[in-house]
């Protein structure tokens, strides 16, 4: 067993748990802050910090084994001002970003963002990517955001950098690729009713039932 601090109380747990795991261990009710336990989600995002370290460390919940003398929290959710939009419609994304989200342009390069990244991107960058117009260069900066707001968290310009890469992806991805010849099949069969008998199925099973189709005991 180890010693560990979560949300300021103090637990004995098993080693080798994840943090999510210790928390269900230590009969904390996990629902909001969990998603896909697979880091990929990104809903798990928290902050911790080592005995006789000053450092605020940040991580994925799900993917962060606790060690002896952890103290860690989930920030669960962090307030983020989101851009309603439809991008197909912006005649100018360069203009449409700071339309959308004029604080793009008032980076002060602290790189607090790129410290406070979970995923190692370099996020100060994919600001200013974006804020030249350099769409592509933000879309393979940010390939691997998990969209856990981490870096809103930090941001002395309170810009959210997740945001506004997902702008920079998504006004490139529609003006300079090519729509995926498969998703476009798949998306042709789901209209087309191809799903819906096998749907209308699994919507009948019982949550046993379900368990057993996806292998879960
Ligand atoms: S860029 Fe921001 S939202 Fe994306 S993974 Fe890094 S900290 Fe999380
Ligand atoms: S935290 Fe904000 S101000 Fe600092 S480098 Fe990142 S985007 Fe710029
Ligand atoms: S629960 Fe999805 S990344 Fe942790």
């Amino acid at each position: 067993m180890i010693q560990v601090w979560i949300n300021g109380k103090e637990w004995q747990v098993p080693e080798g748990l994840t943090m999510i795991q210790a928390m269900w261990y230590t009969g904390h009710e996990v629902i909001h802050g969990i998603g896909c336990l697979g880091g990929v989600c990104g809903a798990c995002a928290a902050v911790y910090r080592m005995p006789g370290n000053f450092r605020l460390f940040n991580a994925l919940a799900c993917q962060t084994l606790v060690k002896e003398g952890m103290a860690f929290s989930l920030i669960a959710s962090y307030p983020t001002q989101r851009a309603h939009y439809d991008i197909e419609q912006i005649p100018d994304a360069k203009e449409g970003l700071f339309t959308l989200y004029p604080e793009s342009a008032t980076c002060r390069n602290c790189n607090a963002c790129t410290e406070v990244c979970p995923q190692g991107i370099d996020v100060r960058t994919s600001v200013w990517q974006a804020a030249f117009g350099d769409f592509k260069g933000v879309a393979e900066t940010t390939m691997s955001c998990v969209m856990c707001g981490l870096c809103v968290s930090r941001c002395i310009a309170e810009m959210a950098p997740h945001e506004i890469a997902l702008y920079a992806r998504r006004a490139y991805a529609s003006r300079e690729l090519a729509f995926p010849e498969n998703l476009r099949q798949r998306m042709d069969s789901v209209a087309s009713g191809a799903y819906d008998k096998e749907l209308e199925r699994l919507s009948r099973l019982s949550p046993d039932q379900l368990k057993l189709e996806c292998g879960v005991k």
